[in-house]
């Protein structure tokens, strides 16, 4: 099993480069399943995620061709019968939901497996039935897949506001359902999150007619093919957040080329009230910080908020604040798992209900520690790279779900980390 073993204590300082978005370039992979003609992306990340959702689109005939510097190249037969998403696939990557709308789309016909149980909480898919519902698919769940088929689906109205805001991949999933459509369908309280953006841009390249991108209503008419296209994935605004609040945890000076302002200013906006000087440069932010950070009250919100996939992040910068901080989650109120491996290296967190309460020490201490997800590993990462003394990150799979080329990175800044294997 790999693990990271990080010496902390240096000050990051340094250029580094934003890779493609993770989260964007999963649900746009599974739109080639809609395409009469070849999706070229560029900018694909390579990480496990990416290529589990290679693998699991090649179950489904799709050929993905993965070429040189971030370009894959993927082309959907247009009558393929192989429309099932198997749990081998499934249980390991919540995301490979996003091939149900794209297959009843298409094929008319798709036996997706429910998605694997993940460490930050309940996932359910309600709001992605719902919607899919609304365009006229017919929908069970048995034996752990949601078998569904529809001739052509048809235009629909639907709300998808849930108990902690929309959803990102439902809306990614009705929305590529709804572009084959026959009419016109409007998706109210659709997710905004810039991932979702870039998705409803490489639709509309690829033929599809979508009003409202960005904003919690979506119209979209339905038209009778799709062709390809050329796209290039937005950069990862989560991956570049990571570097940016490492950059403030260890009173670094970092720029992260191609992180994008709108996209990261909930983030840019709480750096700026811990102390740090956060500012854009042409194409980059810049992240300087010399003092010791002050303690803040963040809460978690859909886009334009606070990130959850940045809380834990945010949370292992503020262990060594100045005073009480805490820390809200309104998406996934279990998503502090964290806490307790923060914990090990001194930190002071007392989780309450969906919050945690962090009492700012002057320093964390390095320690073993166990990843339990990708935000709460790269969370531990910040933490060590601040910590005094020495740090072993296990399970470090889960790193390498999210963030290419890390230890590169992370070493370029002027980290000192390297990657060990150990037993166990
Ligand atoms: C996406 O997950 C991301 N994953 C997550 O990133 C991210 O944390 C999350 O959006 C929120 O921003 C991908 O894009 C692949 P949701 P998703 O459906 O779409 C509830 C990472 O670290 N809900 O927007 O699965 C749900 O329980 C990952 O990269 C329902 O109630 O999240 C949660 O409370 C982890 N019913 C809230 O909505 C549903 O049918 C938001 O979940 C669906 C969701």
């Amino acid at each position: 099993m790999d693990a990271l073993v990080v010496t902390g204590g240096r000050r990051l300082t340094g250029e580094v480069k934003a890779s493609g978005a993770k989260n964007a370039a999963l649900p746009i992979m599974a739109a080639s399943i809609l395409a009469d003609e070849p999706l070229v992306l560029k900018g694909v990340p390579d990480l496990a995620d990416i290529r589990t959702m290679g693998r699991l689109l090649g179950k489904l005939g799709v050929s993905v061709e993965r070429k040189r510097g971030g370009t894959m190249v993927l082309a959907s037969p247009s009558r393929s019968k192989r429309n099932r998403a198997p749990y081998e696939i499934m249980r390991t990557m919540r995301a490979g939901i996003c091939v149900l709308g794209p297959l009843l789309a298409r094929r008319g016909k798709a036996e997706v497996s429910l998605p694997g149980g993940c460490a930050i909480g309940d996932r359910p898919v309600d709001l992605h039935l719902k919607g899919l519902r609304a365009l006229g698919a017919r929908l069970e769940v048995e034996h752990g897949y949601i078998v569904g088929s529809c001739r052509r689906l048809r235009g629909g109205e639907m709300y998808l506001g849930g108990p902690f805001g929309s959803s990102v991949t439902g809306t990614a999933n009705i929305l590529m359902a709804s572009v084959l459509a026959d009419g016109t369908t409007v998706i109210d309280c659709a997710a905004c999150e810039p991932e979702v953006q870039d998705l409803a841009r490489v639709l509309e390249k690829m033929g599809a007619r979508i009003a409202g991108i960005g904003s919690p209503r979506l119209v979209v008419e339905g038209v009778d093919r799709l062709g390809g296209c050329e796209h290039t994935v937005i950069p990862d605004r989560i991956e570049a957040g990571t570097f940016l609040v490492a950059g403030a945890a260890t009173h670094g000076d970092v720029t992260v080329d191609g992180a994008r302002w709108d996209d990261l200013f909930a983030l840019v906006n709480t750096l700026r009230e811990v102390g740090a000087d956060v500012e854009r440069q042409d194409g980059t932010i810049r992240i300087s910080a010399r003092h010791r950070l002050r303690s803040i009250d963040v809460t978690t919100l859909p886009f334009p908020g606070f990130p959850t996939d940045l809380q834990a992040q945010m949370m292992a910068a503020l262990t060594t604040a100045d005073g009480i901080s805490v820390v809200t989650e309104k998406i996934f109120p279990d998503r502090f798992m964290h806490v307790a491996e923060l914990g090990r290296m001194g930190a002071r967190i007392r989780k309450q209900a969906n919050a945690a309460v962090v009492h700012g020490t002057e320093h964390l201490s390095g320690a073993p520690v166990m990843a339990s997800d990708l935000r709460a590993s790269a969370a531990l990462v910040i933490a060590a790279l601040a910590a005094r003394g020495t740090t072993t990150i296990s399970r470090l799979y889960h790193l390498d779900r999210g963030y290419e080329h890390l230890e590169k990175k992370l070493r370029r800044l002027g980290a000192k980390v390297r990657r060990v294997n150990i037993k166990g």
